[in-house]
């Protein structure tokens, strides 16, 4: 465990800021969920970026960021705590939030710490970027983040999607099991990541799946984690994709936008 207990109780500090905990201990059930993922979304982040100097600039893109805690959270822990030299840059397409979020850093003097009210398919960064991620970004969000994270060319890329309303299964092959809500959206949320995997793994990517958090703390806890590799797969992406997205025909976004990007 990288966030151990002593760890955890430096980070009191910010959740008492962040309003996600009060001095008298009682938390409503809400926020101790949302305390919960995004300290094991934050476990998965360190596992990346503590093996890279502190010394050199770290640069982390919260793609859909919305409320900010989780990089409310991670400059906290990589400033105060690590003592590491980051930056970190947040975006939405909510302007009110991106506000917000910009005064209550600045308050706290979080002075690498930029906030970016824009579509995600729109942002740009020119320097290197070392980390792109997103949580629960919504539909079409975790698509456009996984694009940027390629766009940018990041080392690691992190994403745990939300809802996925564009994308409807068909296939009656399936019918049976997804007849039933729970397997419908189980079901979709697998062959939808499968597929925005094998497109990763086909632009220089190594990647594995897995639930990074008890689901106790949200049934939406199935992390994609994207690595750059210079390495071979002997694996022939075009037809994996090709059979997969034909046989449920499903086309999650990311193929639209990497396709455009030719
Ligand atoms: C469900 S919230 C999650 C927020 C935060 N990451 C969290 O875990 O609490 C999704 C956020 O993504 C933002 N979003 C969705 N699509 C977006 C897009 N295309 N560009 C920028 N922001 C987007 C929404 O405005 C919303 O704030």
């Amino acid at each position: 465990m990288l966030i151990n207990r002593e760890i955890r109780e430096k980070l009191d500090d910010i959740f008492y800021v962040l309003k996600l905990k009060n001095r008298s201990s009682q938390v409503s059930l809400d926020k101790t969920v949302k305390i919960e993922q995004i300290l094991a979304y934050m476990e998965i982040i360190h596992s990346e970026i503590r093996k890279s100097s502190k010394k050199k600039k770290t640069v982390i893109v919260d793609s859909g960021a919305g409320n900010c805690y989780l990089s409310l959270l991670a400059y906290y822990f990589y400033e105060k705590i690590e003592q590491r030299n980051i930056e970190i840059h947040c975006i939405d397409y909510n302007k009110k939030l991106m506000e917000s979020k910009r005064k209550l850093a600045r308050d706290m003097g979080f002075t690498n710490m930029y906030f970016h009210a824009s579509d995600i398919v729109n942002f740009t960064l020119d320097k290197p970027v070392d980390m792109v991620y997103s949580l629960h970004a919504c539909d079409t969000a975790t698509d456009k983040t996984m694009h940027l994270g390629i766009r940018c060319n990041a080392k690691t890329i992190l994403s745990v999607a939300c809802c996925q309303s564009s994308l409807k299964l068909k296939s009656n092959s399936l019918k049976s099991i997804t007849r039933h809500k729970a397997f419908r959206d189980k079901t979709l949320m697998m062959i939808a990541d499968s597929l925005r995997a094998i497109l990763l793994e086909k632009s220089g990517y190594k990647v594995d799946i897995f639930d990074f958090v008890s689901s106790r703390y949200t049934d939406k806890n199935t992390m994609v984690r994207a690595i750059k590799k210079g390495f071979k797969q002997n694996i022939d992406h075009d037809e994996e994709y090709k059979k997969v997205s034909t046989e449920f025909r499903i086309k999650p976004y990311l193929e639209e936008l990497l396709a455009d990007a030719i």
